[in-house]
């Protein structure tokens, strides 16, 4: 049985046969309208959502199935009443495929590991590989290819969608460029560059970190940022890290080292005046709501294939 747990473990080519039929669902959604007929998807969330519920929820009725939307906080498993494993071990008796919005990796892990159905990372603090299958499908969609590409993600390195991001483009012989403050708290892990490097070799693709945004963006096919607060980090920081993101905010003057024809991306939610302006999300380079919409498409490739229905 196979999970989407991290791109991290998802080879090129599942990458790819996942992307190709997502183009597929997406030309033709008619041709799977049947292919979930009453099959189930469990939705465990332990923080907020729009895209993820709205886009898995609308992709299984599409498909002719059902999904529950299921919130930790009036759960015995949130409550700690009930363990991560009882608490899979039983709803994999009902439903045919979960996908989990959850604080902590290990967590997911964990259900991965008890589950005895597919299990979908829908976000954790390490990563959000549906989001970025989503993108890579926007990119190719714009660009009409992957490979070779410069990627350039900047703003809040230590953070999920980099992370997968990361994965992702170099898996696809892309270029990444992430510019993000040094330091731990906001720059990539270091086991994720790490990680990267050795899937650039393999691929063509490149990956390098830096702290310098000019660097990071220069000459970028595709720019990408993300929320500078994410779910997970508290209010109380705002200040501090908006005053430590602000050099990285995407701005029309930021933009214009990027190549003329470059496409602008985030995975929404998006705070104008924060990580980026009005100017540039609301203007004629941003894709991101042909980005969102891909999450329906990709991630009912997604379940298809996990479930063996495609
Ligand atoms: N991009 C994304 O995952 O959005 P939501 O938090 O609204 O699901
Ligand atoms: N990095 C963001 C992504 C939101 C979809 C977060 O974790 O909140």
């Amino acid at each position: 049985m196979e999970h989407l747990i991290s791109l991290k473990k998802w080879s090129p080519e599942k990458i790819r046969m996942v992307l190709d039929l997502a183009k597929d669902v997406k030309v033709d959604p008619r041709k799977y309208s049947d292919a979930m007929s009453r099959k189930t998807l469990l939705m465990i969330f332990e923080k907020p959502s729009l895209r993820t519920r709205l886009s898995f929820e609308a992709g299984m009725t599409q498909m002719g199935g059902h999904a529950i939307y299921y919130h930790t906080g009036n759960s015995p498993m949130g409550s700690g009443k009930e363990t991560i494993r009882d608490s899979v071990k039983t709803a994999s008796r009902f439903v045919d495929v979960i996908m989990a919005r959850l604080f902590k990796h290990e967590d997911l892990l964990e259900m991965a590991e008890y589950a005895t159905v597919p299990v979908i990372n829908a976000l954790t603090d390490d990563s959000h590989p549906c989001q970025i299958l989503a993108d890579l499908q926007a990119i190719e969609e714009k660009k009409g290819t992957l490979a070779g590409l410069k990627l350039a993600f900047i703003g809040d390195g230590f953070n999920n969608v980099t992370h997968s991001l990361m994965y992702g483009g170099t898996k696809m012989g892309m270029h990444v460029s992430v510019g993000s403050p040094s330091g731990a708290a906001y720059s990539p892990r270091a086991d994720v560059v790490a990680d990267c490097e050795g899937f650039a070799v393999a691929s063509g693709g490149s990956i390098s970190v830096t702290d310098d945004p000019i660097e990071a963006i220069k000459n970028a096919d595709v720019v990408y940022t993300d929320s500078w607060m994410s779910y997970h980090i508290p209010k109380d920081q705002e200040t501090a890290r908006v005053a430590k993101f602000m050099p990285y905010q995407i701005n029309a003057e930021l933009m214009a080292h990027a190549k003329p024809d470059a496409i602008f991306m985030n995975c929404l939610p998006a705070n104008r005046g924060c990580e980026q302006t009005a100017e540039v999300i609301d203007g004629p380079q941003s894709i991101v709501f042909d980005e969102a919409e891909n999450r329906l498409h990709a991630q009912k490739a997604v379940i298809l294939t996990l479930c063996g229905a495609a």
